[in-house]
């Protein structure tokens, strides 16, 4: 069964964030994909202390074991698509999204960029400015290690302060729903099933 791992780098758990990578998720569920969301709220990861240890091990982990990245890059690993959905902090992702990025990233391409045709797609909840930076960021991570980007009708952005404000962007959560099934149909394409 086809799988999707999302992950949510917002602080709060039930937040912007959180709603609208269900969006996403609910979509791929209706299209029989399994879905798992790893919040890192309470999970907090380090950045990238530039060891390049990763680079000598070729282990597909990361030599820093202290925290919960290896646990991510597991998920990463057995999924077939990677979502993942950042706040706007102060124009970009947030810090626990960045950590997740440079760490996960970095392994990855010490391992022959292991996450190499999986399909990924990021969502950024916003008050106001910034989310297409955020955007931009998250795609980063993707499109340098090889991986398969689906669109959406517009850039995966929902506009919202407190939790739940986004459900009030009939455009976002529109995006979102697009997004889910175009994750889902490329899924079903890469992978040889009837879409
Ligand atoms: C530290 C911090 C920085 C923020 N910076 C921005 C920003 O640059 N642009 C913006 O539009 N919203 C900014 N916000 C607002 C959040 O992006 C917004 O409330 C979003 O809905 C949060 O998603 P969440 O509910 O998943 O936490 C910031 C919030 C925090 C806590």
């Amino acid at each position: 069964m086809l799988k999707v791992i999302a992950f949510n780098g917002s602080a709060r758990k039930q937040g912007n964030t959180s709603i609208l990578i269900d969006m996403v998720l609910g979509e791929l569920r209706n299209e029989g994909i399994k879905t798992e969301t790893y919040g890192l709220a309470d999970r907090p990861i380090k950045g990238c202390i530039a060891c390049y240890q990763c680079f000598k091990n070729k282990d597909q982990r990361c030599a820093v074991e202290d925290d919960i990245l290896n646990e991510c890059i597991a998920k990463m690993t057995e999924a077939d698509g990677i979502l993942l959905g950042s706040p706007t902090y102060f124009a970009d992702v947030s810090a626990g999204m960045k950590a997740l990025i440079e760490r996960s990233g970095m392994v990855a391409r010490a391992n022959g960029d292991m996450f190499k045709r999986k399909v990924g797609a990021g969502v950024v909840a916003a008050r106001r400015a910034g989310a297409i930076h955020v955007f931009s960021s998250l795609n980063y991570f993707f499109l340098i290690g090889q991986m398969i980007v689906p669109g959406s009708s517009y850039w995966n952005l929902g506009i919202g302060r407190e939790p739940g404000e986004v459900r009030n962007d009939s455009e976002g959560i529109q995006t979102m729903k697009t997004l889910g099934q175009n994750m889902a149909w490329l899924l079903k394409k890469i992978h040889g099933s009837d879409g």
